[in-house]
């Protein structure tokens, strides 16, 4: 009794809380331990603003979407250096805002299909843009469309062939990026026969899509075009792929070590996942594991011989291979195209390990040898209905250099 009294602590009480002992020692715990809570609640509020306010202003600077670097964290980052980080969240995170930025060829029909289904199956809304032509922006178009993007009711997921748009620069808020991507020549090639030829949906389809194609160019051998450099078989057209990475900027577009970096930069950045359609069902699996409320089930669905009917997934598109001549003409040309293909192929991989798949394939030859199997290494994937942009200007097709 004694000691309680003398404490420094029981003379500040009122006489009807110190009435009895056990009342005393359990006012004396409360005491502390609201001392303690709220100096504890205030230290953590601050730190958490501190963070909170530290990431915004990151991301804000151009850094990667948060939900982005907590996903990266739930796969495991970490190598045995960095092996005492944060622990990684048990939970996988939700991102409610992704962006499909679909290129051109490169078996987005599929995927869109795909999509439909899942959409309405996991209650996600999906927009689709049916502007197939339009893959860069002016800055009002690009602001224009951020904020009809952002007004979409999460969770969504919105899909169109449209280079890379930074909405951080315009202090929205960046939603996270997927995309597919395959094999640079063979993504030339299935084009450069699409266009002339259409797909599964027969004789006359090209006819009504290319009207305007004249017999001469539609008939165009296409080792001429490349050997004797016709614009659609040059640079800058032949670089493609990049731009969807690079972004809006004008450099974006031409064939270059920045551009290239940029694009790599921002796979890292901002991509959740880039696939290649070579190797399709991974790139489905993975999708399934990493955006489980958009994808559960996708590989199910994909396989079933009900979805190849309803998608008329079966046409192939006639394809003549060039020669090895113009195919190693059309290598060279392609050179920051195959170097990005090679990092994203890579980055695919190291991914797939991460969640314990294996490769299907040993990574291919970097070298012009693989050419000769190239046409027969990749299986034609269901072709597009998409147009591409410079069709309409395919009247100027004949301007050689
Ligand atoms: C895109 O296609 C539409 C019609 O499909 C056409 O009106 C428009 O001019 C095209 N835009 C470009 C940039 O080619
Ligand atoms: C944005 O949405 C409005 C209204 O729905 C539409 O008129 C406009 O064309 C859209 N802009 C873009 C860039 O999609
Ligand atoms: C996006 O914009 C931010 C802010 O302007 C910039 O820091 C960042 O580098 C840009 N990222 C890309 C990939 O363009
Ligand atoms: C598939 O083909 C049939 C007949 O050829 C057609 O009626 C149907 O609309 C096509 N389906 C799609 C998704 O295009």
């Amino acid at each position: 009794m004694k000691n309680y009294n003398s404490s420094p602590r029981q003379n500040n009480q009122t006489p009807n809380h110190s009435r009895d002992r056990n009342n005393k020692t359990v006012h004396w715990f409360s005491a502390i331990w609201l001392r303690f809570s709220l100096r504890d609640y205030g230290f953590c509020m601050a730190t958490l603003f501190l963070f909170c306010f530290g990431s915004l202003v990151y991301q804000l600077n151009g850094g990667p979407p948060k939900v982005l670097l907590e996903i990266r964290r739930y796969l495991g980052e970490s190598t045995f250096v960095d092996d005492h980080g944060p622990p990684a969240p048990r939970v996988l995170p939700f991102p409610s805002q992704v962006i499909y930025n679909r290129v051109g060829k490169c078996g987005s029909r599929t995927v869109v299909l795909l999509l439909r289904i899942l959409a309405e199956r996991h209650q996600f809304n999906l927009v689709s843009s049916d502007i197939h032509n339009k893959t860069r922006l002016t800055k009002h178009e690009q602001v224009d469309l951020m904020r009809n993007i952002s007004s979409i009711p999460q969770p969504f997921l919105y899909t169109r062939h449209v280079h890379f748009l930074n909405f951080t620069r315009f202090r929205i808020e960046q939603p996270v990026y997927i995309n597919i991507i395959r094999d640079p020549i063979n993504r030339f090639l299935s084009n450069y026969f699409f266009r002339r030829f259409g797909d599964w949906r027969g004789e006359q389809n090209h006819l009504i899509r290319t009207p305007r194609m004249k017999d001469d160019e539609r008939y165009l051998d296409i080792n001429v075009c490349i050997l004797e450099n016709y614009p659609e078989c040059s640079n800058p057209r032949l670089f493609y792929i990049v731009p969807y990475f690079c972004g809006q900027h004008p450099q974006c577009r031409e064939p270059g070590v920045w551009a290239l970096e940029r694009a790599k930069q921002n796979v890292l950045e901002n991509f959740l996942l880039v696939g290649i359609l070579e190797e399709l069902e991974d790139v489905l699996l993975l999708l399934e594991r990493l955006l489980p409320h958009y994808f559960s089930d996708v590989l199910t669905i994909y396989r079933s011989p009900e979805f190849w009917k309803m998608g008329n997934l079966t046409g192939t598109v006639k394809k003549h291979t060039p020669t090895l001549e113009a195919l190693r003409v059309l290598y060279h040309r392609m050179k920051y195209e195959y170097e990005f293909y090679n990092f994203v192929r890579d980055q695919f991989h190291l991914t797939k390990k991460k969640i314990g798949l294996k490769s299907a394939r040993q990574p291919a030859p970097r070298e012009p040898s693989f050419l000769r199997e190239l046409a027969l290494r990749t299986p034609e994937p269901l072709e597009e209905e998409e147009e591409e942009e410079g069709l309409d200007d395919a009247n100027n097709w004949l301007v050689q250099p």
